[in-house]
């Protein structure tokens, strides 16, 4: 068990590996006026830092668990880490903002194989938490969703899972594959600085944050287990036994595209090839993935209702997540995933000390 450190130049959520449980929450602001934005951006970070640090929110006087917060005293050590990000219309003049917006933020794209969902789309504030239990996420959502009534109201929320990563490598999604496995390294700071966090051509403010996109994305997993694994297996272009790319070795093999130039063994449409082709000009587009697994129960017509809550961090949005996302049009994989849902989010900068708040560098 980990306890995440809450002040820093970046986000502790944003480095950390996906925990057992999250919940993945986006917010419509209800305040209208720069004042009432910064006594927001105040009480998340009071309320998250303590929840962070194993303390209990403030308690706002309306509730008899006075200081106890909903796990008790006896509560469990808290892990929980989370990233607050905001959406495009926080950058309006509404808020005096509107020279301040990260220059490539905007409504999520639709891409030719998406089928959005307005009521999943968008949001002014996103907030992911996560732990190594349930019932500490639901919990600081609830002390979230308390501390900052009348300002911010939940437009959509998903929570998601996976599992710890083990000795035998990362956690499978639910296409049964081992997912998160190639990408920048978070303790590599020179890639993070290339690759996650926002760059020089950015308002200066943004310095330490990073564009986080959010895709809800449905699985036809019946439709998906009728398919054979080798099948399956070319789709990907990795192995679902133990993760190691079509052309040889283990899960953190790298794939060998330069042996394999006509797509033998790694076929040129599949997922992992035409999401990173591994060319010079290509190297630029990776970003750090963090998705977690949902369900969401079932459809009206009797089919299993789950997907991928799938995250990443860019420092740049268009040269990576979009980039990489119109390379996988049309790739065979879209017979059985269909993104319903999602937007495009600012990570705000770290919080660095007991007396800074998220937004400092932009109020
Ligand atoms: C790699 C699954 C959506 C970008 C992978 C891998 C799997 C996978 C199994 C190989 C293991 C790994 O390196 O992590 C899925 C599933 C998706 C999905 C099930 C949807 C439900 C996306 C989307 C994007 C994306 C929307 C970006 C637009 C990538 C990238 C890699 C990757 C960049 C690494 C390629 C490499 O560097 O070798 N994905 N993915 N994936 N995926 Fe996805």
């Amino acid at each position: 068990r980990r306890l995440a450190a809450f002040h820093g130049r970046h986000q502790s959520g944003v480095l950390g590996d996906p925990l057992p449980a999250a919940t993945i929450v986006a917010f419509d602001l209800a305040t209208s006026t720069r004042p009432d934005l910064e006594e927001l951006l105040r009480t998340l970070t009071t309320t998250l830092r303590a929840l962070t640090t194993g303390g209990v929110a403030a308690d706002p006087g309306i509730t008899t668990t006075a200081g106890t917060g909903l796990l008790g005293p006896d509560g469990p050590t808290h892990a929980l880490e989370s990233v607050v990000a905001l959406g495009h219309r926080v950058f309006t003049d509404t808020f005096g903002l509107a020279g301040a917006k990260p220059r490539r933020l905007r409504a999520m794209d639709t891409f030719p194989n998406d089928q959005l969902d307005p009521a999943w789309c968008g949001g002014d504030v996103l907030i992911t938490l996560q732990a190594h239990d349930r019932d500490v996420v639901t919990n600081a959502l609830r002390e979230v969703c308390r501390a900052t009534r009348g300002s911010m109201q939940i437009r959509w929320k998903q929570d998601g899972f996976t599992s710890a990563p083990r000795p035998t490598g990362h956690p499978r999604n639910l296409l049964g594959f081992k997912d998160g496995i190639a990408g920048p390294d978070p303790r590599d700071d020179k890639q993070m600085g290339s690759l996650v966090w926002a760059d020089g051509g950015e308002p200066a403010w943004a310095a330490g944050g990073s564009y986080y996109v959010m895709r809800r994305i449905r699985m036809l997993v019946e439709f998906w287990d009728r398919v054979s694994t080798s099948e399956q297996e070319r789709m990907f272009g990795r192995r679902k036994d133990t993760g190691a790319p079509l052309t040889g070795g283990g899960e953190g093999s790298t794939p060998d595209y330069g042996n394999d130039p006509n797509g033998s063994a790694i076929p040129l449409d599949s997922h992992i090839r035409m999401a990173n082709p591994r060319t010079p000009a290509t190297a630029a587009s990776q970003f750090l993935r963090r998705s977690y697994s949902y369900d969401a129960g079932v459809d009206s017509v009797g089919n299993l209702d789950m997907g991928l809550m799938f995250g990443a961090f860019n420092a740049d949005l268009d040269r990576q997540f979009v980039a990489v996302q119109k390379r996988l049009a049309d790739e065979p994989l879209v017979d059985y995933i269909t993104p319903v849902g999602g937007g495009y989010f600012f990570a705000l900068p770290g919080v660095r000390n007991t007396k800074d708040f998220y937004g400092s560098t932009l109020l």
